[in-house]
């Protein structure tokens, strides 16, 4: 006798997509990324870096190169190190990534975010940065994988592997990595407070939690994807740390979607893209970041003055009843918008299935692009 084995349909685990499954499993993947790695009493992050502490601690300049999700990881860990960390930070793009001549190689640390490890344009990137003689880094999900064999020193994410096309719990994984990384520069250099670390360790400790909550919201989010799938157009907004979060939330549905979506920092709306607004236009906005929430506000009246619907995510005391629906994130300080980015990525996932799309395959793109 024998037993109908589908390995698919096993390796989804009930699930109808991988990305179902992956989304689902941020909770576990992150405790898997925060395991060891949170000194709470010192404040601290305990991470196995090999670059001399000497070196981390003068440096005054981090360049990170990335593509797709992995860049706006790295925008947001731009937006921690700049308001933790005594230090300049510049995110490119790796396909536009240049090193200028006059540049003080010898005091820059560059970053290769790439969950893969094997992107061609970011290699590329940390190549020419190598070549003008930059101390290098990657923060990468894959062990073995080519940019570990090319850079200084590498830190895993650990998320476990991902195999939707369009990340999803490797961004999360991406930017808690990246959040560990901040507080122990912040602390070696000594421009963060054992305090403020304690501070930003239990929000990174207190993250799993957190993003279960949100994912416990799936039947309130997959009705809002429902009531507004045969929509134009898309817009994402926030400010400061919800930023980056707008970009990717809006890359996610356009992936998986094929509908045109786009990020915006809210306070960029007026000047241009209102004019795409309209009353078929939904606009998902993110009033997690208290100190930004009340600008965003008045962006968001931008908008509604237009007739758009507004999705507001917020914390549930913050009064969001304005918007004509909302999400609750959980308060989390700094970490608030990457909570909040979950339950966009439900979104993105119940408007692409509620169109029957491919989710883990979309059409003309790869998992790992190795052509540059
Ligand atoms: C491809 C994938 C994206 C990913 C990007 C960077 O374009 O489709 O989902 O964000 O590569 O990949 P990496 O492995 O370098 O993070």
């Amino acid at each position: 006798q024998t037993v109908d084995w589908d390995a698919d349909a096993a390796g989804k685990a009930g699930h109808d997509h991988y990305m179902h499954k992956e989304i689902h499993e941020q909770p576990h993947a992150l405790r898997q990324t925060i395991s060891g790695r949170v000194d709470e009493l010192g404040g601290n992050a305990d991470l196995d870096i090999d670059l001399d502490d000497d070196f981390l601690r003068t440096l005054d300049e981090i360049h990170v190169v990335a593509c797709g999700t992995s860049h706006y990881a790295g925008l947001y860990m731009k937006e921690l190190l700049e308001s933790l960390v005594d230090v300049t930070v510049r995110v490119d793009l790796a396909s536009e990534y240049e090193v200028y001549d006059g540049h003080d190689a010898s005091q820059t640390l560059v970053v290769a975010v790439t969950q893969s490890g094997e992107t061609a344009d970011t290699l590329s990137a940390i190549r020419r940065a190598k070549a003008s003689g930059m101390t290098s880094f990657a923060v990468t999900n894959t062990v073995g994988s080519t940019i570990t064999r090319e850079v200084d020193d590498s830190l895993f994410i650990k998320a476990g592997p991902e195999i939707g096309v369009a990340a999803s719990k490797t961004f999360v994984s991406q930017v808690t990595t990246l959040a560990l990384f901040t507080t122990y520069l912040g602390r070696l250099r000594g421009t963060l407070s054992a305090e403020d670390g304690a501070d930003l360790v239990e929000h990174i400790r207190q993250l799993p939690n957190a993003v279960q909550s949100v994912l416990d919201a799936e039947p309130k989010i997959q009705r809002l994807a429902e009531q507004y799938v045969d929509s134009d157009a898309f817009f994402f907004i926030g400010r400061g740390l919800a930023y980056p979060v707008a970009l990717e939330s809006a890359l996610k549905l356009k992936e998986i979607s094929y509908v045109h979506a786009e990020g915006f920092a809210a306070g960029e709306l007026k000047h241009g893209p209102l004019a795409l607004v309209t009353e078929n236009t939904p606009v998902l906005a993110f009033l997690n970041d208290a100190a930004a929430a009340d600008d965003t506000v008045n962006n968001v009246k931008e908008v509604e003055s237009r007739g758009a619907p507004v999705i507001g995510l917020s914390t549930p005391d913050e009064t969001n009843s304005f918007c004509e629906h909302s999400i609750d994130v959980p308060e989390l300080g700094r970490l608030e918008p990457l909570v909040a980015n979950v339950a966009l990525q439900l979104f993105a996932y119940h408007v692409a299935d509620e169109m029957g799309r491919p989710i883990d395959k979309p059409r003309n793109l790869a998992k790992s692009v190795t052509v540059e």
